[in-house]
């Protein structure tokens, strides 16, 4: 693993990915759906946030699904077997030293993996290897500058930064979304597309509230509170006073965006 990973391995972690999962299914995966018999590649998928959605949707499709961490592949094939899933097989692998041959795979799915690893581009090239040529992978990533709400608030935005700045130091990059088509295009992958996907929440909608606002979003950054204060990156009264303005977006007049990156290319023949 390249680099250490920061959002934790508890259970409030793994319920804010389950709970954003839910939430932004629609968002991320509405056009993704891999044709059967094709073998997929699922890389970093954690506690299978992921994983039962590209099932779901590609029930015919066979998925090997990795990750460095053997508790989150524990608790994903629990939710796995609990959900049905028939066609995943969960192995715990690191994208740097992949067990796969070459050309191997016809599909690579990569979700909120990026953020975390030192070397991104090497991570795609050595992913994309694994990719028979003119198979495709495809990116999702989150990028926190892209975090703007109402009330507006500087002690939210310089909790939000104790996020970045714990992830930069940690070797990853929390603002990676506003990369993912130069890195996939360094990467030399062909035919590279990025759409930005904007999660928009006002009170009208109360599962994106509840669901992303306050579970996943805010959630995520109050979670930082203990390392942000111990690194000396914020004062504890400052980063309360953010979390505390994060949630007050998610009240009757209060607005919460959010854009994700998601981008699809083919292997080159001629990597
Ligand atoms: C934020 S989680 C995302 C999980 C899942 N893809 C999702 O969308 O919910 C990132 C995952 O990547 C895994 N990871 C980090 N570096 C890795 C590496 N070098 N190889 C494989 N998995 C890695 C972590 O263990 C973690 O489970």
């Amino acid at each position: 693993m390249g680099a250490g990973y920061v959002h934790g391995y508890d259970d409030r972690a793994n319920e804010r990915l389950r709970d954003q999962a839910r939430t932004l299914v629609d968002l991320l995966h509405h056009d993704t759906a891999y044709p059967a018999g094709s073998r997929v590649l699922e890389a970093g998928c954690g506690v299978g946030a992921q994983t039962l959605t590209l099932a779901e949707r590609s029930p015919d499709a066979e998925i090997i699904s990795i990750d460095v961490s053997a508790t989150s592949l524990a608790e994903a094939a629990r939710r796995a077997e609990a959900a049905g899933v028939t066609n995943v097989e969960f192995m715990q692998a690191d994208v740097f030293d992949a067990p796969f041959e070459p050309e191997s795979f016809d599909h690579v799915f990569v979700c909120f993996l990026l953020e975390h690893v030192e070397r991104p581009v090497a991570a795609l090239e050595l992913l994309g290897r694994l990719l028979r040529p003119g198979g495709t992978i495809t990116v999702i990533e989150g990028d926190h500058g892209s975090a703007y709400f109402h009330p507006d608030s500087e002690a939210a935005h310089d909790a939000i930064r104790c996020q970045v700045e714990l992830q930069r130091a940690a070797g990853g990059d929390a603002n990676i979304g506003r990369r993912v088509y130069p890195l996939m295009t360094e990467a030399g992958f062909d035919d590279v597309r990025v759409s930005a996907r904007e999660v928009y929440v006002d009170s009208s909608r109360p599962e994106l509230v509840d669901g992303f606002t306050r579970k996943t979003f805010t959630a995520m950054i109050e979670g930082t509170r203990e390392a942000a204060i111990g690194a000396g990156l914020i004062e504890p009264e400052r980063f309360d006073e953010g979390i505390a303005a994060l949630y007050r977006t998610a009240e009757a007049d209060g607005v919460f965006c959010y854009t994700f990156f998601k981008g699809v290319a083919t292997r080159a023949v001629t990597i």
